[in-house]
């Protein structure tokens, strides 16, 4: 706890400096400097970039395996998840740092490949099953609540085969899935989050196509991608209201990123424009009270589309079953939080036609004193996680929101001071959000153990813990950060001496 003189003195050199990031060490009352009581504090990691074992106990391959194997070139240092941190051999070990942390939550996705190796109930493989139901155990056996990521981007390769997030089948394969985890897990796990990051899911996947499965149809791919994805969350949420609420009593959730968008000469328009192509084409049909689409984009991939020749849009369109089923189909909104931009309207269309982009039509750019961290598309824009969560909660009737992911990337150092910054800066501006009236009720920061980032390899270091993966013990070592974010949890405050 400050005393007075220590927030009397800190608060005139914040205020003499004229900081521009938030600092708790100021004049608000003590009350505003604490997080409320049943407000929670946890970290999240995912299955492909951790676990390992990618092929152990009856594993099927997913598009991450198949896209490792196959194309080592695409990926920074050529290497995959085959082993990363073998965390599904050492879960003590992720375990012990868990509890050193003092986490209120555990969020962690399952691989889809354990439990239906290629993706069809026939695969069924019970060791798969057996295996998080013993992980669920010894978590909440320490005192630490699971929250569940159904599907973090390891889709079984096989149904792939199929066409994945663009054929519609999706839904009935991942409904399939869902109520399999439902059933085995519910009775102890009362958190559930379908999909994680729809943006990178089917802009990457379908669009761009630089991530598995490597589908280049911008404009297309992605869209169908978008429409199949809320189509499978919504019918998830709706058989876990008529089969399993009543008795399990969880909640249901969908985790979406987006960037905030900043105007230079305040032009709003620009600014909602962005958020709409970013998080209304996903929050949109879930939270708002008319469902379907954003307007905007439904007006201008119709315009697009037909100056392009086309008979119809290629952003397909919800019929009146689709669009009451997905709207309303969440109990909070996950929030994936890291950066922010500055975005205007391009002045002449800039990117290839047809793509989201190009129908988005809005250029971005970045502030010089912006810090960047070792991913080049990562800046530190706390006031961009404030904005945003009042953005959210003007936009969406002050839903619920989960922060489930937030962090900083760096070289691995254990002075890890730039990430304290961050996440000092960034827990601080969701506690302005709380006392601005957001329902925010927890912060999950990203990530546990320094593990595999995706295309980037191990390159890129998001962990609170540091481990040396040449080690036989393969022990997680505590950052500077992790001591950071211990102290908070611990006090529900943010220190003023870091
Ligand atoms: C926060 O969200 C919950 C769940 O959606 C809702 O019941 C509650 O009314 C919201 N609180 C406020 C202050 O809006």
């Amino acid at each position: 706890m400050c005393s007075i003189v220590i927030i009397l003195i800190i608060g005139i050199l914040v205020s003499l400096q004229s900081l521009t990031q938030a600092e708790n060490c100021s004049f608000f009352s003590e009350e505003s400097l604490k997080f409320p009581k049943d407000f929670s504090f946890g970290v999240s990691t995912s299955a492909y970039q951790i676990e390992g074992a990618w092929n152990a106990d009856n594993k099927g391959p997913s598009i991450w395996d198949v896209f490792t194997h196959n194309h080592q070139d695409k990926i920074k240092d050529e290497s995959n998840g085959d082993i990363a941190l073998d965390s599904y051999n050492n879960f003590d070990l992720d375990l012990k740092a868990l509890k050193h942390l003092n986490v209120d939550f555990y969020r962690f996705s399952i691989a889809w490949t354990r439990i239906y190796p290629n993706g069809d109930i026939s695969s069924r493989n019970q060791k798969g099953i057996d295996y998080y139901n013993n992980m669920i155990d010894k978590i909440l056996a320490n005192g630490i609540k699971p929250v569940i990521t159904m599907y973090h981007w390891d889709l079984p390769y096989e149904i792939q085969k199929f066409g994945g997030f663009t054929n519609s089948l999706i839904v009935e394969q991942f409904l399939t899935y869902a109520e399999e985890l439902f059933e085995n897990f519910g009775d102890r796990v009362k958190t559930w989050i379908t999909f994680n990051e729809p943006n990178q899911i089917c802009k990457l996947g379908y669009g761009i196509g630089v991530f598995p499965p490597a589908i280049n149809l911008p404009g297309v791919g992605d869209y169908l991608c978008y429409f199949n994805l809320l189509k499978a969350h919504g019918a998830t949420y709706r058989l876990y209201q008529s089969k399993f609420f009543e008795k399990q009593g969880g909640k249901v959730g969908i985790t979406l990123d987006t960037i905030f968008g900043f105007s230079k000469t305040n032009n709003n328009a620009d600014v909602d424009r962005i958020m709409q192509y970013s998080l209304g084409l996903l929050a949109h049909p879930i939270y708002s009270k008319s469902g379907g689409f954003p307007k905007i984009m439904v007006e201008d991939i119709q315009k697009n589309s037909l100056q392009e020749g086309r008979r119809k849009s290629r952003l397909p369109i919800f019929d009146e079953f689709w669009r009451t089923t997905v709207q309303g189909s969440a109990d909070f909104l996950g929030l994936n939080y890291y950066t922010s931009r500055f975005v205007r309207r391009a002045e002449k269309p800039c990117f290839e036609s047809p793509s989201m982009d190009r129908d988005a039509d809005i250029e971005t750019s970045v502030e010089p004193e912006w810090l960047m961290g070792k991913s080049e598309w990562l800046y530190s824009v706390p006031e961009g996680l404030e904005g945003l969560l009042k953005y959210i909660r003007d936009e969406y009737n002050n839903v619920e929101v989960m922060i489930t992911e937030n962090g900083w990337s760096d070289d691995g150092e254990l002075e890890d001071d730039n990430r304290v910054r961050y996440f000092k800066n960034h827990i601080q501006a969701v506690m302005n959000a709380v006392n601005e009236g957001c329902n925010v009720t927890s912060y999950s920061a990203w990530t546990l153990v320094d593990n595999f980032e995706w295309l980037k390899g191990y390159t890129e270091k998001f962990g609170l813990y540091s481990v040396d993966l040449t080690s036989e013990k393969k022990e997680r070592i505590p950052k500077n950060s992790a001591l950071f974010y211990k102290n908070v949890i611990e006090t529900r405050t943010i220190p003023c001496d870091s």
